[in-house]
């Protein structure tokens, strides 16, 4: 059993894909832990990203997550980390398979829908930054 950090970004949540999304997810027989809507500041987008501090869309990526509201969740289940950047799909849209969330619904390699932890230890960060212990369930 896995848990893995996923957003649905103020794009998703500004086109009406909150439940979309979440029935994808939840189709694959991934479990909801913890979810809730939320707005980060600049300085809380700047915070969950710092990894891309160095990286020259860190300031328009950091614009963009504290644009409008977000949805966070905590994703549970067998190889969960993995199983949901498969139905994300790639960062590109441009590059992301057929029947993924990205290519379904995304603009560009900002804009891009969803978030999801690309790692174990990335989830380990991920996680506590939006959720205590007792909101995981
Ligand atoms: P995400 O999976 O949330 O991880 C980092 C985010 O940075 C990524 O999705 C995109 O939203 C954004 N990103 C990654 N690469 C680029 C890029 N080349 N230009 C602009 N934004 C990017």
């Amino acid at each position: 059993m896995q848990r893995t950090l996923t957003i649905i970004k103020p794009d998703g949540v500004k086109k009406n894909l909150i439940g979309e999304v979440i029935s994808r997810f939840e189709r694959q027989g991934l479990r909801i832990a913890a979810l809730k809507k939320i707005k980060l500041s600049k300085d809380g987008a700047k915070g969950f990203y710092i990894v891309h501090r160095e990286r020259p869309f860190y300031e328009s990526l950091t614009d963009f997550m504290s644009e409008g509201p977000v949805v966070v969740m905590v994703i549970e289940g067998e190889n969960a980390i993995s199983k949901v950047r498969d139905i994300m799909g790639a960062t590109n849209p441009a590059d992301a398979a057929p029947g993924t969330i990205r290519r379904d619904f995304a603009e560009n390699v900002e804009r891009n829908i969803v978030h999801g932890s690309d790692k174990p230890e990335s989830a380990a960060f991920e996680i506590p930054y939006f959720f205590s212990q007792i909101e995981i369930l």
